[in-house]
């Protein structure tokens, strides 16, 4: 994100907290709130909140340019990782820009690539060679080793360590706490409980806990 950039937060509740602290920290303004929960008011003082895309178009429309967003982070955190892309596929169809949010704590190789709309926390670790996909949240000190490979919509919890060349696919979720050991293959849309430690192969939509992680009932 560059300094000056004006966002639009869709998501309303604990992530958007943690994005509003590091907007502000890297010099950004949140323009506008989206939470589809007509129940839930703005957590920001000052920042305005709608319910829908429709809502949205109409902002968009009708803002200021000062009031006008001109990019965007999406703040849905847990397994929600495919909601986030679809999100994220409707706002840049509307011309904004995905934010890539790096907390200036965290540490991310020369060597690595982060994708679009991707959050890295607090004290995250990005190692040599790693990439990571579109729309991921590397949570407060996630460890990401050398030459991981992260794809889009992927969230690795808070303290969460993938050791060196693990391979996660799309909108997985990876617990807080948990370690993957290296080489390991987690499927898409997987969950990996917190504190697990994966030392076989996760398979696709399945859910793993314990030490070592097996699959849940
Ligand atoms: C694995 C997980 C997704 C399962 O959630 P769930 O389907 O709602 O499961 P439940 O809470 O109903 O628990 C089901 C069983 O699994 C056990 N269990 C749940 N999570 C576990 C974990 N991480 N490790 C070991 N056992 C776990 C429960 O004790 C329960 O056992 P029981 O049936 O013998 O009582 C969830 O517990 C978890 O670990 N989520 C990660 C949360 C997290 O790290 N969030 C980060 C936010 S930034």
């Amino acid at each position: 994100m560059t300094a000056g950039a004006k966002l639009l937060v869709w998501g309303a509740s604990g992530h958007a907290l943690v994005l509003a602290d590091l907007v502000a920290l890297l010099d950004g303004q949140i323009k506008l709130l989206v939470d589809t929960n007509p129940d839930v008011t703005s957590p920001l003082p000052g920042v305005p909140i709608v319910h829908s895309l429709d809502a949205v178009d109409q902002w968009l429309a009708t803002a200021s340019p000062g009031q006008r967003p001109d990019g965007f982070a999406v703040a849905i955190g847990g397994s929600h990782g495919l909601v986030r892309l679809g999100i994220h596929q409707q706002l840049v169809a509307r011309g904004l820009d995905p934010a890539i949010l790096i907390h200036p704590t965290a540490h991310v190789s020369a060597s690595a690539t982060i994708g679009s709309g991707t959050h890295v926390l607090a004290m995250a670790f990005v190692g040599a060679m790693a990439t990571v996909g579109s729309e991921c949240i590397l949570n407060t000190a996630a460890i990401v080793d050398h030459e991981c490979q992260v794809a889009d919509g992927v969230h690795l919890g808070p303290g969460s360590t993938l050791a060196g060349c693990v391979t996660v696919a799309s909108a997985a979720f990876v617990g807080a706490g948990a370690t993957v050991l290296p080489r390991r293959k987690i499927g898409q849309s997987a969950i990996v409980g917190a504190g697990a430690v994966v030392t076989n192969d996760v398979a696709a939509d399945t859910t793993v806990v314990g030490v070592p992680a097996r699959p849940t009932a």
